[in-house]
């Protein structure tokens, strides 16, 4: 048996999978998000580190295996956010989170002062507020007295990995995420440390996803119940995770999350990086390299729509407003709707955009503007697929997970707005799942990611573009990919 656990943003998720790549066990604990300022997040590490003893114990008491079954652990986890401890490992501050917002003077100071072709040439990528390395340029801007006592940087997945054996490392795809990596040479870039003022021995170790980075100690053997001594893998941010629960490991394979937010994730055999730096250049978890484009609300958008206009009890929102949205007609009868309800990462860049219903008239029904926010966010999704393509990466099919992929008609949508099929797989667990087959790989069940992806993984239902609709998609999506420009003065 593995055990795969995801720190999540709202949740920790875990996952036991047996050798078969089964999940036969899974449980998750919440906890608190906090809000001090507007547009601030944070955590507490302590939380984290909670909830995973917690679900820990609570496997290995309702499972019934036994502890000593357990071969190797992995981990995933959010990426980006900014753990701080001082030389005797204790918590300094709040973790700052991926999506926290207050670093956009030194994302500035990153992107003009040193400039985008410099860090684009070190990293593979430009600054972006979520970013780990600007939050580090906060600290010491704006808490000096902390920033002086820092003795360890960690990711969040790698504070608990820090509990579980006592060892300061890190993966190489989560590391991708905190602008301080060299992504093309899989190590920390002593250039970004020289420009954020921070020394090697302050940041973890680093491994491939796949490679052993410690051992279960004894102290947290008996907090949580594991045995001293089973093997924890590298495990990946939970992206990469993500990708390898949903075996989106070859080139020719983009995986599409239709969650809170919406990614399109394109697997790359060699590395490469879109000129403009619009996508992440990030390593991959089974060797080689990704592009990802990340829309900030994506499944979000209709969770608004259904709790604003429909009366609970009415019947499931849901299934209500889908129903409707099938009666409309591909192009929702001249709705288009700008998903940005939380401000956009890719491609604008921009925390001020705003979402908006164009082309309303008196005919409209409440179903076509449901249709035109379904379309609507595939637009958004195809706004980074674009980019995929500008840069030459094949691509021959979408593989869609997260709460939004349960829609058969959203997935209709996707496969003509994309023209692409558009396939749903066997494992819905998300990375909490591609962390477990990351310790199968770690303790030797599998050859490679790859090889475990593969044989674990299956497409249970495919759908395909089609023709009639791919035609009307692509003349409302060059209207859509025009709006933006000529409405953002307006948001
Ligand atoms: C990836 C990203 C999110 C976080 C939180 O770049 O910001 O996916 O990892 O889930």
């Amino acid at each position: 048996y593995f055990l795969g656990i995801d720190v999540g943003t709202s949740s920790v998720k875990i996952i036991l999978m047996d050798m078969n790549g089964t999940s036969i066990f899974t449980t998750s604990r919440q906890y608190p998000l906090h809000y001090p300022h507007v547009g601030w997040a944070e955590q507490d590490p302590e939380d984290w580190w909670r909830g995973v003893k917690d679900g820990i114990r609570e496997i290995l008491e309702k499972s019934k295996v036994p502890a000593e079954a357990i071969k190797a652990v992995g981990l995933s986890g959010q990426m980006h956010g900014l753990v701080a401890l001082d030389k005797n490992d204790r918590v300094l501050m709040p973790a700052i989170l991926w999506c926290d917002q207050r670093t956009q003077e030194e994302c500035d100071y990153l992107n003009n002062t040193i400039g985008v072709s410099l860090l684009a040439k070190y990293t593979g990528n430009k600054a972006l507020a979520g970013f780990t390395a600007p939050k580090i340029l906060w600290v010491k801007n704006h808490k000096k007295h902390i920033f002086e006592k820092i003795a360890h940087i960690l990711l969040p997945k790698d504070f608990i990995r820090f509990k579980l054996t006592g060892e300061y490392a890190t993966d190489v795809s989560d590391a991708s995420g905190t602008l301080l990596f060299d992504v093309e040479n899989r190590k920390w870039s002593q250039k970004m440390l020289e420009i954020v003022g921070i020394s090697e021995s302050v940041l973890p170790e680093c491994y491939e996803s796949y490679e052993v980075t410690g051992k279960i100690s004894q102290w947290a053997a008996d907090e949580t119940g594991l045995i001293a001594g089973t093997p924890v893998v590298g495990g990946g941010g939970d992206q990469a995770c993500g990708a390898v629960g949903t075996g989106t490991v070859e080139s020719g394979i983009i995986s599409v999350a239709l969650g809170t937010s919406g990614v399109v994730f394109a697997c790359q055999d060699s590395y490469s990086v879109d000129e403009e730096s619009r996508l992440h250049s990030f390593c991959h978890a089974n060797g080689k390299w990704h592009v990802m484009g990340v829309m900030l609300s994506a499944a979000s958008c209709l969770k608004w729509w259904v709790e604003n206009v429909t009366t609970y009890g009415e019947k499931n929102g849901y299934d209500l407003l889908l129903e409707e949205a099938e009666k409309s007609s591909p192009g929702s009868n001249g709705i288009i709707f700008l998903p940005y309800l939380m401000g956009e990462r890719t491609p604008y860049n921009d925390p001020d955009a705003r979402g908006s219903f164009i082309g309303l008239n008196i005919t409209h029904k409440r179903g076509d503007m449901t249709r035109a926010i379904l379309e609507g966010v595939a637009f958004g999704l195809r706004d980074s697929l674009e980019i995929i393509r500008e840069m030459q990466i094949p691509i021959k099919s979408a593989r869609v997970s997260g709460g939004g992929a349960t829609s058969t008609l959203w997935r209709r949508i996707l496969a003509s707005v994309f023209n692409l099929r558009v396939d749903v797989v066997n494992s819905t667990e998300g990375p909490a799942f591609g962390a477990a087959i990351l310790a199968a790989v770690g303790a030797g069940a599998f050859r490679d990611v790859n090889e475990a992806s593969r044989s674990i993984i299956k497409t249970m239902d495919s759908v395909f573009p089609d023709d009639a609709e791919v035609n009307v998609y692509n003349d409302i999506y060059k209207i859509y990919h025009g709006l933006y420009k000529n409405l953002n003065k307006s948001f």
